[in-house]
């Protein structure tokens, strides 16, 4: 089939946008600067499309979609993401041009229409932040572009990001929900994160604009850290420490006098911990000790301590004393139990007695290994049960179900089940 995209050099690849507002401006705008003609723009209002056409040039703005689907072969749809699904029913698309949206939650089924009309489809989402059409104009070269579409059309995006002197990242359609999650937790979450901030300032009687002048400086010395030094060794602060009293001080004060930031800050502290292990700044035990200080809400919410898994009569195929102190697990071992890299897991030797406390480290297939002061409790060909447990609270522990995991003499899985409260 005759395709017109494939045949058309940049400079003769028209390009149309329906929605002249921050992302479709920009893009018009730099676009238009690295030599791809933007023919024609239509927006709800005649006065956005006007701008839009004044501010590149050769472009024409029009009262009708329909003209800029007529008269372009890529259209962007720019509108917001709600309107894209009308934007496409409205139109009628013609085989041999492209239709591209900028949504970043969006996949390409929203096209779904032009796309049986004959029309190529695609996505191209600039990652980055657009307050005002002035500021999008600035920020978006060098943004990251993640794409969707298939053959020419993706190559022509490739393109396009590159021009932008940006990068491109391929998306499969099953990604756009992380995706765009992602992004949101980096972009705009921080926002978030900067007016709670500026909040808990204001509850000791310092302005938001004093505030900011003060957290700015902070905030821009973590991208910083961010940047050049990388996670997780960027982390600082009291659960990169492990500091415990610290953190105590923190959850009173907020609970007394800020208590709506209080949850936020035990479930952003929750996620640090993991942070702070891999930075190795924090062993097993107090990552645990983090956990439940965290986790143990004031106002006495009783939480019970549960068996989350269980690796029943596995056999140890090695204990080595000049290792760090661990258990190295088979990794699926470890997944069918619902047991992490670095879980605080007791050992039960089923061969001698002992008990002990150790943390779990991903071993080889079919490894059971005792690591560190350990092996002077537990055997190399030893039968141990291995258990995980957690903190529930109380409403929630009599619907608990751990993952058992019944293995055989080569450590392989012969069952797994989940237990019922009560019967294990
Ligand atoms: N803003 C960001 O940070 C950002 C970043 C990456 C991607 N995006 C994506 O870019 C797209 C546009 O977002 P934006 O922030 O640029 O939005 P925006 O600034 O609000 O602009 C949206 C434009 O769409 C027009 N519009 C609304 N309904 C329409 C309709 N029925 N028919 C034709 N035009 C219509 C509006 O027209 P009028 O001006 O004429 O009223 C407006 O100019 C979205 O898919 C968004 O997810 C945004």
């Amino acid at each position: 089939m005759h395709n017109a995209i494939i045949d058309c050099p940049i400079e003769t690849l028209r390009l149309g946008f329906i929605g002249a507002g921050a992302t479709g401006t920009a893009l018009a705008v730099r676009l238009r600067e690295r030599g791809y003609p933007v023919a024609a723009v239509a927006s709800r209002t005649r006065s956005s499309a006007d701008k839009l056409a004044v501010a590149v040039a050769g472009c024409r703005s029009y009262d009708s979609k329909q003209e800029v689907a007529d008269s372009a072969e890529l259209v962007f749809v720019t509108t917001p993401d709600d309107v894209i699904p009308q934007v496409i029913t409205e139109v009628k698309w013609h085989p041999g041009q492209s239709v591209v949206h900028c949504s970043g939650a969006d996949s390409l089924d929203v096209l779904g229409k032009a796309k049986s009309e004959g029309a190529q489809v695609g996505a191209f989402h600039p990652l980055q932040t657009f307050v005002g059409v002035t500021h999008a104009i600035e920020n978006l070269p060098g943004s990251t572009f993640a794409l969707e579409a298939e053959g020419p059309l993706l190559e022509i995006l490739k393109g396009m990001a590159d021009s932008l002197d940006g990068h491109w990242v391929v998306l499969k359609p099953g990604d756009k929900g992380l995706y765009h999650a992602a992004a949101v937790i980096a972009c705009n979450y921080m926002v978030t994160l900067v007016k709670m901030a500026a909040d808990l300032w204001e509850s000791f009687g310092v302005p938001t604009s004093e505030a900011m002048q003060a957290l700015l400086p902070l905030l821009r010395g973590t991208i910083n850290n961010i940047e050049n030094v990388g996670l997780p060794d960027c982390l600082t602060g009291p659960v990169a420490r492990g500091d415990l009293g610290t953190i105590s001080k923190h959850l009173d004060a907020l609970e007394k006098r800020a208590p709506a930031i209080a949850a936020t800050y035990r479930d952003l502290a929750l996620q640090t911990i993991r942070i702070s292990l891999a930075k190795g700044k924090i062993d097993g035990a107090r990552a645990e000790e983090l956990s439940q200080l965290l986790r143990n809400k004031p106002g006495g919410i009783a939480m019970r301590t549960m068996l989350k898994g269980k690796i029943h009569r596995a056999r140890v195929t090695e204990a080595n004393i000049d290792y760090e102190g661990s258990i190295s697990i088979d990794p699926t071992l470890m997944e069918a139990a619902d047991i992490l890299p670095y879980e605080q897991v007791h050992v039960l030797d089923i061969t001698n007695g002992a008990r002990l406390e150790t943390y779990a480290i991903e071993g080889g297939p079919g490894e059971i290994c005792i690591n560190g002061a350990a092996a002077r409790l537990v055997y190399k060909g030893d039968t141990i049960i291995i258990l995980a447990y957690h903190l529930v609270p109380e409403e929630e522990a009599r619907y608990c179900h751990p993952k058992l995991v019944y293995v055989n003499s080569q450590n392989e899985i012969v069952s797994t089940g989940q237990g019922v409260a009560g019967s294990v």
